[in-house]
């Protein structure tokens, strides 16, 4: 098969888009926020709750927030009027929780605008919406032209025309060539199909050319070396830090924090610890003195570090605490929104 590439920036490649929306028409997948292809673009709303909830996440695990959310909060203005905490604790587990607390600073300035901005210029002016978010809302809410570029995006482009220099220094590169391929219709449709095709055929390690409707035109399957696409800047090592959390326990309740809300995981509620978040290891120090026991070591990755966090359990009695918290009732902890580190924490301490 010959392929036929674009080689440089600044050629609209028509062939391209038109392949993928065929491919599209037949193979899309059905996903709760999106409307089918073809067919009128579902409510920003929606577009844009999926699109904060599915950055650093999957489908898989995005699908039941997302119902939760909408079973909840129906529109921009439910959400608007519920208060952080709320919102804060409805996402635990879904992780990156500055996005929980974004969420809720723009859809109150939405409400207060009387709803979504239809272009990408003002949509990215809200609480959260970066590059990436802006592009997605305006093709996939409003058909509006743009240039979504998502990792997925990035792997099928690197592919699709052998870009040699390495993530993250060939991004301007790979927008270019995305705006080569990007159609002036159908805009929406596009972009999810290029998601779509770097999900399930253009996948990291085992690309399905076969299978692919842009294997004519690919560069690198074309050379036969797909996957060594895109080509990646090694990646610097990740340090691991230490910390500790406290479980401690009195008439069946386990007494919990609210996090600072400018630090780590902030807003969230969790187990006191030794103030890890802050410097570069926790001290160790239990909030008060006792008799602690081991209960064994949580790891958790953050996208910067790992942390290894030693959960220790009061086994002495419970003066009564001067801090701030809350006494939780064990038997209702899954409803009081731990983030998934101390998630797994409390799991440890009640072995
Ligand atoms: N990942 C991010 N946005 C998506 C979408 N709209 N459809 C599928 N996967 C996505």
């Amino acid at each position: 098969m010959t392929a036929s590439v674009p080689s440089a920036p600044g050629t609209f490649s028509g062939a391209i888009p038109a392949a993928l929306l065929g491919w599209y028409d037949r193979h899309a997948r059905a996903l709760p926020w999106r409307a089918p292809p073809g067919m009128p673009a579902p409510e920003p709303y929606r577009v844009w709750l999926s699109e904060v909830m599915l950055q650093q996440t999957t489908v898989a695990a995005v699908k039941p927030y997302f119902a939760h959310f909408l079973a909840r909060w129906p529109d921009v203005a439910a959400l608007a009027a519920a208060p952080e905490a709320d919102v804060m604790a409805a996402w635990a587990g879904l992780g990156y929780y500055s996005r929980a607390r974004n969420l809720v600073r723009c859809a109150r300035e939405v409400a207060a605008m009387g709803g979504f901005p239809d272009n990408e210029a003002d949509l990215r002016r809200l609480p959260g919406l970066g590059a990436y978010t802006a592009a997605a809302v305006s093709a996939i809410a409003f058909g509006q032209r743009a240039v979504v570029v998502d990792a997925n995006v990035e792997r099928v482009v690197s592919r699709l025309f052998a870009i040699a220099q390495p993530l993250p220094g060939s991004r301007r590169k790979i927008a270019e060539f995305a705006e080569n391929i990007t159609p002036g219709t159908r805009a929406g449709d596009f972009a999810q199909a290029m998601m779509d095709l770097g999900s399930g055929i253009c996948t990291t390690r085992d690309p399905n050319c076969l299978l692919c409707p842009l294997s004519g035109h690919c560069a690198a399957r074309a050379a036969g070396n797909p996957a060594d696409y895109p080509v990646k800047a090694p990646k610097a090592v990740r340090p691991v830090r230490q910390g500790a959390a406290f479980w401690i326990e009195r008439g069946g309740a386990v007494w919990l924090v609210t996090r600072q809300g400018s630090g780590m995981l902030g807003g969230m509620r969790g187990l006191p610890d030794d103030g890890w978040a802050a410097a570069s290891d926790g001290t160790g120090e239990p909030p008060l003195a006792g008799e602690w026991e081991a209960a064994g070591l949580v790891r958790h990755t953050f996208s910067h570090f790992a942390l290894e966090l030693s959960v220790r359990r009061l086994r002495s009695g419970v003066p009564n605490l001067a801090a701030e918290g809350e006494w939780w009732p064990i038997e209702r902890l899954p409803d009081a929104g731990l983030p998934t580190l101390f998630a797994k924490a409390a799991r440890l301490a009640l072995q």
